[in-house]
């Protein structure tokens, strides 16, 4: 199986080029089946979770052509609903948004549950109330099966939702673009990848106003036509490497961001000790000498983000003093801490809350990743750490991050992949 190898210390120093938003793409290519024409996506980032969904598509009768590396182009007009693959439905979180789309173009959907990161229970039964909404009946068991209550299109109704969900807003906003009359959708999730998609969607005919605020409308129309549409930068993935420099210490420019998408990290690693100072489409992040305890609570946008939750933990856990964590949407998302407490980590869980004690330096070990951003933290830690690090189920990592290796070397890491059975990382020297 292949790894990474990262030997630690090395400053960060350079200029990295931020990809398109994953959580915008895993939604925009399952919208794309709702596309009577030819559908032309820029900046999609070329991640494991991308390459699936198209695959999705194809097996749904889609055509999919790559123009360039970040360039795909969408034929969705003879695709049907039926006979998806459904072991890579299964394997992926964001498959859930092919129930919305099927809905709205064929009045019926079948997709599999959806897999992802498991962070504990991760219901959706706000997706379904909101299809139900808009009446179609949903049935769940290994299958999510869908249909329009006594056929035709889906109708727009009023949906109330009981918790803040990126994924049922999204979902239920792709169903309701193709619905007879109007939706309308509160207490929406706001994050940034929302506008995108409504933003994604209306340029390709649809007419939904409000992404981006807690009460979304969307007036539905008959068809929606092809055109082009470029995908947002990613805030998680910028955010990582923002984390990475003040971990590894450094100067790095950010280029390729939306500066405003990342005030809620800029602001923690400023408390932090380190400086941001912002451009108009990048972030300059210095981190020198010790950074200082900070405490975060992860909230849905413009709160922290969840998803940047591991990486700031390994910022904190060598920081000066006690830092405190507050998962505010997720049940059981440290995990990650039991590995890198291999490495030094010094951490206690007690429900949401994570205090994590700054300890001086962090010591190189073998560590699995055992989600997305779980992998991207392990990254981190392995960078700043004294020693040699191996990142086992990179997979995981590949899933989110583009070119994540060659992206740390050019910004003078020391990390490369490598497919050895066994490497004595516990046994190396102390360096750096
Ligand atoms: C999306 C992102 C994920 C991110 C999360 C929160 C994708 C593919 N994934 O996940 O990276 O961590 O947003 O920013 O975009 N919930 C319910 N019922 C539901 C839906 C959600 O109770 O029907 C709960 C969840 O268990 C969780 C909270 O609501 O506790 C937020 O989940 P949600 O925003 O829906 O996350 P995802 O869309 O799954």
């Amino acid at each position: 199986m292949e790894k990474y190898r990262i030997q630690g210390g090395n400053r960060l120093h350079g200029e990295v080029e931020i990809s398109g938003a994953k959580n915008a793409a895993v939604a925009i290519i399952p919208a794309a089946l709702m596309v009577d024409g030819i559908c032309r996506i820029e900046n999609l980032p070329q991640i494991s979770d991308t390459v699936t969904l198209l695959h999705i598509l194809e097996s749904l009768g889609a055509r999919v052509r790559m123009l360039n590396l970040s360039t795909v182009e969408v034929d969705c007009r003879r695709a049907t609903w039926e006979n998806a693959d459904y072991d890579r439905m299964r394997k992926i979180r964001a498959s859930y948004y092919f129930v919305g789309s099927m809905l709205g173009r064929f009045g019926v959907a079948r997709t599999t549950m959806p897999g992802g990161c498991n962070f504990g229970v991760r219901p959706i039964d706000q997706h379904v109330k909101g299809m139900n909404a808009l009446g179609a009946d949903v049935e769940v068991t290994d299958f999510i099966d869908a249909r329009v209550r006594g056929g035709g299109r889906l109708k727009g109704a009023y949906v109330y939702l009981d918790k803040v969900s990126v994924g049922a807003t999204m979902n239920i906003m792709i169903a309701a673009a193709l619905a007879e009359g109007r939706t309308v959708i509160e207490n929406a999730a706001r994050e940034p990848h929302i506008v995108d998609l409504a933003n994604f969607l209306n340029s390709m005919g649809a007419d939904i106003r409000g992404a981006g605020t807690d009460s979304i409308k969307v007036n539905g129309v008959e068809k929606l036509h092809g055109g082009t549409y470029a995908i947002i930068p990613d805030q998680i993935e910028a955010g990582t490497y923002m984390a990475a420099t003040a971990a590894c210490g450094g100067e790095v420019l950010v280029t390729n961001v939306i500066p405003k998408h990342l005030d809620c990290i800029s602001a923690k690693l400023r408390e932090m000790g380190v400086t941001v100072e912002e451009y108009p489409e990048s972030v300059l992040v210095r981190s020198t000498g010790r950074l200082r305890k900070v405490n975060v609570k992860t909230l849905p946008y413009p709160g922290f983000p969840t998803d940047m939750q591991p990486q700031i933990g390994v910022a904190m856990s060598i920081a000066q003093g006690t830092s405190v964590i507050t998962e505010g949407v997720y049940d059981n998302r440290y995990k990650y801490l039991n590995q890198l407490s291999k490495m030094g980590v010094r951490a206690q869980v007690d429900g949401r809350v994570a205090v994590i004690e700054g300890v001086d330096h962090l010591t190189g070990a073998t560590v699995a990743a055992c989600d997305l951003r779980a992998g991207a933290a392990m990254v981190i830690a392995g960078l700043c750490a004294r020693g040699v690090t191996m990142v086992e189920d990179i997979f995981y990592i590949e899933r989110g991050y583009q070119n994540l290796v060659e992206k740390f070397q050019a910004l003078g890491a020391d990390i490369r992949i490598v497919d050895e059975p066994e490497e004595p990382a516990q046994r190396t020297p102390a360096a750096g």
